[in-house]
């Protein structure tokens, strides 16, 4: 089961804005963007809770489902694609200002989740918590095994 703060806030950010659209879009292996935000945002929360770090839960969750927003396919051959890596968390920031009222650390999360690839580090312990949790995920799904903490399932 996820968590019911998981699932109120994928179920707000799809009627209110543009999440339903990274169901089509693929991000490591066979798992889309969609499904790995949302064990970005798991992981996240279990991490915050396991841990016991102090932190707010609903900028956790939101800041990591809206991490990857940038909206587009970035497999496809062109300009985007080379530049994917760093490019992406400024747009998607850019789409999630444009459908959300965002605050600050949500902003820092999705603005900074790149790092170290991108130079400027998180600055608030929500978005290091999705900053690394981001590359356990991707780890997962690149080498498609699944990893405990993952997943509800896992
Ligand atoms: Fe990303
Ligand atoms: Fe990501």
């Amino acid at each position: 089961m996820k968590s019911d703060l998981l699932k109120r806030m994928i179920d707000e950010l799809e009627k209110k804005g543009r999440l339903a659209m990274e169901r089509k879009y693929m991000q490591h292996g066979s798992t889309t963007i969609f499904e790995h935000s949302v064990h970005v945002a798991y992981t996240s929360l279990q991490m915050k809770r396991k841990l016991h770090i102090k932190a707010d839960e609903t900028s956790l969750v939101r800041g990591a489902l809206l991490h990857d927003y940038f909206l587009y396919d970035w497999h496809i051959k062109g300009d985007r694609r080379s530049l994917h890596g760093f490019a992406h968390p400024q747009k998607a920031l850019e789409n999630a200002r444009e459908d959300f009222a965002l605050n600050a650390i949500e902003e820092n999360i999705i603005a900074r989740h790149m790092f170290p690839l991108t130079l400027l580090p998180p600055t608030c312990r929500e978005a290091w918590i999705v900053c690394l949790a981001d590359k356990y995920c991707a780890l997962g799904e690149t080498l498609s095994i699944r990893l405990p903490g993952t997943t509800a399932n896992s």
